[in-house]
């Protein structure tokens, strides 16, 4: 089994962060005990001087792990700019290192490690410095999420060549319908895609307007998670299975 997974976007706001919840909530009630992290966010709101990182909240209440919100996300930014960019604006350095060790920390309590990544796959998290560099350091397989609009099949099949040739094992493909929006392309595209990359294409997530992203949603979520996305391959992919 591997340790963790991370939850990959082919863009920012394509819904890592909703999948991440699904994948950790339907993880749980098949029984595993289930870690979250999301070691960078930018763009945090901030209450009375306190900055929040919102995405690392959600997953915190939605898994309902114990684990402090500092472990679960080191490394917060007000500024909606990419980790590397807000970092070096803040004069804060991201030490790949101490997200490793916090990691490892998390890992030694869970069975498994869901860890929402940040951005598009090509975000700049440090000095020259792309999130590829974590995700090898973490040695985490990938879970990719595209939006289902039009687009997405260049935007995906450039997240999934360049992980191929970086050697970056991906072992799923979830479409995922962000808006309402109604978009003529939504019906071919997944199918366009799966013509040109070997990775599986697990499904697309629906559309679930004011229910998505609620934290009392739990079952819900859990189990649109379930009948939409092809679990067994992705728990086999995991060595879960
Ligand atoms: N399937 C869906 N149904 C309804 N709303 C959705 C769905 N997927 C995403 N959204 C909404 O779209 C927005 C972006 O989604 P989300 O926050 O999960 O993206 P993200 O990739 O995690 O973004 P970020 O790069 O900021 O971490 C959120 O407001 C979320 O609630
Ligand atoms: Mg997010």
């Amino acid at each position: 089994m591997r340790e963790g997974v991370m939850v990959v976007g082919t863009d920012t706001g394509v819904g890592k962060t909703i999948i991440s919840a699904g994948l950790v909530t339907s993880l749980q009630d098949k029984g595993f005990d289930v870690g979250v992290m999301k070691p960078l966010e930018s763009g945090a709101p901030s209450f009375e001087s306190t900055i929040i990182p919102t995405d690392a909240l959600y997953l915190k209440e939605i898994s309902g792990v114990g684990d402090d919100l500092d472990l679960i996300n080191p490394y917060c930014f007000k500024e909606p700019l990419a980790p590397g960019v807000a970092a070096q604006r803040e004069g804060a350095e991201i030490d790949l290192q101490r997200i490793k060790e916090l990691f490892d920390e998390l890992k030694g309590r869970h069975d498994f490690m869901v860890v929402e990544g940040v951005g598009g796959l090509l975000v700049p998290i440090g000095k020259e410095i792309l999130l590829p560099q974590l995700i090898k350091l973490l040695n985490l397989p990938l879970l990719l999420v595209a939006r289902s609009s039009l687009g997405t099949i260049n935007h995906t099949l450039l997240s999934l060549f360049y992980c191929v040739k970086e050697g970056l094992d991906v072992v799923g493909l979830v479409v995922n319908k962000s808006t309402s929006d109604v978009d003529p392309s939504e019906e071919s595209n997944p199918q366009v895609i799966a013509q040109f990359t070997e990775v599986p294409l697990l499904g697309s997530f629906p559309y679930l307007g004011d229910y998505a992203g609620v934290k009392e949603n739990r079952e819900f979520l859990a189990q649109i998670f379930m009948q939409h996305i092809d679990i067994k391959t992705l728990l086999h992919g995991l060595g879960m299975s």
